[in-house]
């Protein structure tokens, strides 16, 4: 009794969190405090990868004016200059014998584990990964780079803090204002965070638009 009664409080309140969510266009001038930005963080940190890998990084971007900058190549959206935060989810454009190796002694290390006996996982990485090209890698890092989105989307819905996941930007001069390619990494998408302004964002009251479940959920 007591743990059906939890599960449906649980449940109801994650539903009330994404049916609270939207994505923002208009933010107030207001910081999301520290201790809110970690939870964030943390998020996309233990989000699952494909291998365990992570191959992906973020990019806080605080300089005013490289987001006066990013605004300009995310066709002028306003959020990349009035949210509190702005994360650039850089996503890795190759992976080498050299990247998987460090991996593997940090699993080795972290689990106090022989690197010997991840022989067969050196293979089967180097396996799927070791003949993709680069779009093929962005492809497989970006979806991962996706995955961890969408944890720290509904974090921040937990939270009461307002987010943008954002593709609507040109991912080359974001790739150039951020000096990604250099490090092997692409612009894939940006997560802005912050506090909604309820007087001049258009969509703040607006209704979602889903479509019913029995379009998209099929039992066979
Ligand atoms: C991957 C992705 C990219 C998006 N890019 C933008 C964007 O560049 N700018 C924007 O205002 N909204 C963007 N959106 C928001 C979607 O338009 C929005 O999530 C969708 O219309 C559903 O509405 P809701 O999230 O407000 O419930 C994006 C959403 C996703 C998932």
């Amino acid at each position: 009794m007591l743990t059906a009664l939890t599960t449906t409080f649980v449940s109801m309140n994650i539903i009330e969190d994404l049916q609270w969510r939207y994505a923002t266009k208009r933010y107030i001038n207001q910081e999301v405090p520290p201790e809110k930005i970690n939870v964030l963080l943390e998020s996309i940190r233990l989000s699952a990868t494909s291998l365990g890998l992570q191959p992906f990084e973020i990019y806080d971007v605080r300089s005013t004016e490289l987001r006066e900058k990013m605004r300009e190549a995310a066709y002028n959206q306003p959020q990349l200059i009035e949210a509190s935060h702005v994360f650039v989810f850089a996503v890795w454009t190759t992976v080498t014998e050299e990247m998987v190796d460090d991996y593997l002694q940090f699993v080795a290390k972290t689990r106090n584990r022989d690197i010997g006996q991840l022989e067969g996982f050196r293979k089967s990485i180097m396996g799927f990964l070791g003949n993709k090209d680069t779009q093929e890698i962005i492809k497989w890092s970006s979806n991962q780079a996706y995955i961890a989105l969408g944890k720290a989307m509904a974090a921040a819905a937990q939270l009461r803090v307002d987010s943008t996941p954002m593709e609507g930007f040109n991912r080359q001069k974001v790739d150039e204002l951020l000096n990604l390619q250099s490090k092997n990494l692409h612009a894939a998408v940006i997560l802005t965070v912050g506090y909604r302004d309820v007087e001049n964002d258009p969509i703040v009251n607006a209704q979602k638009v889903r479509k019913p479940i029995h379009q998209i959920h099929h039992i066979i």
